[in-house]
């Protein structure tokens, strides 16, 4: 197999962790078309819609946080976003969750506009 990776500025995502998925990550893909990007720090799940791709969940394990990571995964569902022709990024947050502020204000650092507010979920958008 051929290396090939996602280039994201000096950081690299190899598309061979990209391809080899968790047993939940194929559980939520083949149930719930949820794919995930994983590396051993961190992942990012993502759908793609019919208008626009909806960035599902972030985690950074607590000791890789504030090093960029975040931003890192959610690039990569980017690239994939645009490269399967998408112009939308979508994401939510559920405000009672712990920790919702910040995440709010790291989605809004990141070109995120407030969508909608309704029923303890706050929905984001951006373009890609
Ligand atoms: C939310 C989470 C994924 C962020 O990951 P992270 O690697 O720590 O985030 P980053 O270091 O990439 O920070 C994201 C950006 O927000 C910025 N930022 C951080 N705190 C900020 C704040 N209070 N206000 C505005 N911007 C902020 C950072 O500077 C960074 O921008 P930069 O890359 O241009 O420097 C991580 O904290 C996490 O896994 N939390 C638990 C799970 C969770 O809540 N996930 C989100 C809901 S699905």
């Amino acid at each position: 197999m051929s290396k090939s990776a996602i280039k994201l500025d000096s950081n690299t995502i190899t598309i061979e962790n990209y391809m080899s998925k968790s047993l939940y990550a194929q559980y939520a893909e083949e149930r719930e078309g949820v794919e995930t990007i994983e590396e051993s720090w961190g992942f990012a799940t993502f759908k793609r819609l019919p208008d626009h791709i909806y960035l599902q969940d972030v985690y950074i394990i607590p000791s890789m946080r504030g090093q960029s990571k975040g931003t890192q995964l959610t690039d990569a569902v980017i690239k994939i976003g645009k490269e399967a022709g998408y112009t939308r990024m979508t994401t939510s947050v559920v405000p009672s969750t712990p920790g919702s502020t910040e995440t709010i204000l790291k989605m809004i650092h990141l070109n995120f506009k407030l969508f909608s507010s309704q029923s303890d979920i706050v929905y984001l958008i951006r373009e890609i």
